[in-house]
């Protein structure tokens, strides 16, 4: 019989579950560095794919970047609670992240975010002319920029913006060949659950 040698103790997961959301937002190959981000649309429940860029463990704030035009703003300004969703599977580990969202596209924090990446072509994401979702006749209209409106708008940030996700409450789940665990950490405690 192989040893368990997994952390038994919630403490210890909730502290390496923060530790390992500050490692995937600065390593592109974490399971977690790409995320779900499930919002409330008009229609029911909306989710989609985000990269997270940044961790605040002592904060339990977590950073997404994206177009203040986008669809999601719409959502999140009517009702900013959302939810995200983290699977790795090289640690086996699910997290939903019960959030609320905050969306800013001015201040300090855009400002300097935006001079780190207005450079890399990862600033084209915020500056297209149209939209996200606008329909265009040809998929190459809409998305780009020419180069007097790309260099005007390195200098104002575009529809860069800041979203930041207040993490309310975990719902982590371990898939493990020795056991499937899960547990909940929020305000009221750590607690252990049925999987
Ligand atoms: C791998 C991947 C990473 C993405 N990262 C982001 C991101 O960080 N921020 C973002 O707003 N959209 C990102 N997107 C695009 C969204 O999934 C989505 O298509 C877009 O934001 C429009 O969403 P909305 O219509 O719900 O606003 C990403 C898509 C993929 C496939």
């Amino acid at each position: 019989m192989l040893q368990d040698t997994r952390l038994s103790d919630l403490t210890a997961i909730e502290t390496r579950l923060w530790e390992e959301l500050a490692r995937c937002a600065r390593d592109a190959g974490h399971g977690w560095h790409r995320a779900v981000l499930a919002t409330a649309g008009e229609d029911g429940a909306d989710a989609r794919v985000v990269v997270l860029r940044e961790a605040r463990p002592a904060l339990h704030e977590l950073v997404i970047y994206t177009d203040t035009r986008s669809p999601k703003a719409r959502q999140i300004e009517h009702d900013p609670r959302a939810t995200l969703v983290c699977w790795c599977p090289d640690m086996g580990w699910q997290l939903r992240l019960r959030c609320h969202l905050e969306l800013a596209d001015d201040g300090l924090e855009v400002t300097s975010r935006w001079a780190g990446i207005r450079h890399r072509p990862a600033a084209q994401d915020y500056l297209s002319p149209l939209a996200p979702g606008s329909v265009v006749r040809d998929p190459r209209a809409g998305g780009a920029t020419s180069s007097d409106d790309a260099r005007s708008a390195c200098v104002q940030r575009g529809h860069f913006g800041v979203l930041t996700a207040r993490v309310q409450s975990i719902d982590w789940l371990e898939v493990h060949a020795q056991g499937h665990r899960r547990a909940s950490f929020d305000t009221q405690g750590r607690r252990w659950l049925v999987p």
